[in-house]
């Protein structure tokens, strides 16, 4: 069998108030960057989408391309989904994001401090991995992640995985986004669910995360 081409977003965006600040979030992009690593030791092709996170891949063969804002990742899932075999979506996007940056007003794109106060008007960005499902090719297989508070979990996974329409979802609760561990559960849309073993290094995740993935495939090479 061919190598096959494994895309990965991850870490955060950040979204320009203005040409000096920025919304963001504290996604670390360490849980994509293991992925990538250990999928390409695995003999994957691997791209790997990186917000401004400090994390990297260490592995020559991951081809590492980097993106600021929502607006950077949509184009570069517009390249470079299409190609893909499978999509795995841990970038912690930004829901919001400032509906008129300054750059394009604010005398030098800076905004200035004056007394009073200061209303931001946010619009909602596009939810890039329902854009992606809803291109796909046949057999292109595409997985998501949802991190959430631990007592609606699951519900919210089930939701999510749903409503994007992909074929899988990784469940973790919130306290995973900055923390070297994760207990996670990968939930098929075919209805099959296994979780790790308790909490595990994102160094021991990653292998794991590709087992799953490896899992679906063949179970749907095996399907009718
Ligand atoms: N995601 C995305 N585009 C967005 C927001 C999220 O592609 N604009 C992706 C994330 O990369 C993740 C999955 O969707 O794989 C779930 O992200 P999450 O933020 O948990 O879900 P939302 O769709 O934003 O739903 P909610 O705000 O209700 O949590």
């Amino acid at each position: 069998m061919p190598p096959r081409r494994l895309l990965i977003t991850a870490g955060h965006t950040h979204e320009p108030i203005d040409s000096v600040r920025f919304l963001g979030n504290r996604s670390s992009g360490k849980l994509g960057s293991e992925l990538a690593d250990a999928a390409a030791r695995a003999g994957w092709h691997v791209t790997l989408l990186m917000g401004p996170a400090p994390a990297a891949p260490t592995e020559p063969g991951v081809r590492l391309l980097r993106f600021v804002s929502t607006a950077d990742l949509q184009a570069l899932l517009d390249e470079h989904f299409p190609s893909c075999h499978v999509l795995v979506m841990a970038a912690a996007v930004a829901d919001y994001r400032p509906v008129r940056p300054a750059g394009a007003q604010a005398p030098e794109g800076k905004i200035r401090r004056g007394e009073g106060r200061l209303t931001l008007e946010l619009e909602s960005t596009p939810d890039l991995l329902a854009r992606c499902a809803a291109a796909r090719a046949p057999g292109q297989l595409l997985v998501g992640f949802a991190l959430e508070p631990a007592d609606r979990l699951m519900a919210s996974a089930a939701e999510k995985l749903q409503r994007k329409r992909i074929d899988a979802i990784v469940a973790n609760p919130l306290r995973t986004m900055d923390a070297p561990d994760i207990e996670a559960t990968f939930v098929r849309a075919d209805g099959v669910s296994r979780s790790t073993p308790g909490a595990i290094s994102k160094r021991d995740f990653a292998p794991w995360l590709l087992a799953q993935v490896n899992d679906l495939l063949l179970s749907r090479a095996a399907r009718p």
